[in-house]
């Protein structure tokens, strides 16, 4: 319930294309919270964009960053928190986030995904030569991780940002 929720950060989680953060920002503006976004962190930090982190860096480099920045961000005033579509995967950070936070993932169909997805160049784990294909099995791989979430709420194709933060709200 909405004053429970207050209390504690909402941490979205999901596949690329889900919709984390322009729901979370929306979700934010509804509870009167400040919006917080677990890649805009790192950026910042790195002073390099995301496909520059992993190319030079590596992604073991970033998911150690990306796993600071949950416990920094949970352990802070409540917010919403978007997190990287890989964040949810770990068990260390599923239990930096469950300290403070409940977990919402957004559950989108992968053909609603691809078609989200499909014309952005700003995703490392996409330049692959079939990313179609890639995004399925990424997909597949992760929905066991996605399904320990607190709260599971459905996108459509056709559902508004502003509808599918009420949703979240109303879950
Ligand atoms: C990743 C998703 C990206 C970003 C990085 C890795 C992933 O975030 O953290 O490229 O593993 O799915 P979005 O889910 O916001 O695209």
């Amino acid at each position: 319930d909405l004053t429970e929720r207050l209390k504690k950060t909402v941490v979205l989680v999901g596949m690329m294309g889900a919709g984390k953060t322009a729901v979370g920002t929306a979700l934010a503006r509804l509870l009167r919270v400040p919006f917080r976004d677990s890649d805009e962190e790192i950026v910042k930090a790195a002073q390099r964009s995301i496909a520059e982190i992993f190319e030079r860096d590596g992604e073991p480099f970033f998911r150690a960053r990306e796993s600071e920045v949950l416990a920094r961000l949970v352990r802070g005033e409540p917010c919403v928190l978007s997190t990287g579509g890989g964040a949810f995967l770990s068990e260390k950070n599923r239990e930096i986030v469950a300290q403070a936070g409940v977990s919402v993932w957004l559950r989108v169909d992968i053909d609603l995904l691809w078609q989200r997805v499909r014309h952005k160049t700003t995703r490392p784990l996409l330049r692959t030569p079939n990313p179609r294909a890639t995004l399925q099995s990424l997909y597949e791989a992760r929905v066991p991780f996605y399904a320990l979430a607190d709260l599971v709420v459905d996108s459509a194709p056709d559902i508004s940002v502003e509808a599918m933060a009420q949703r979240v709200l109303e879950t």
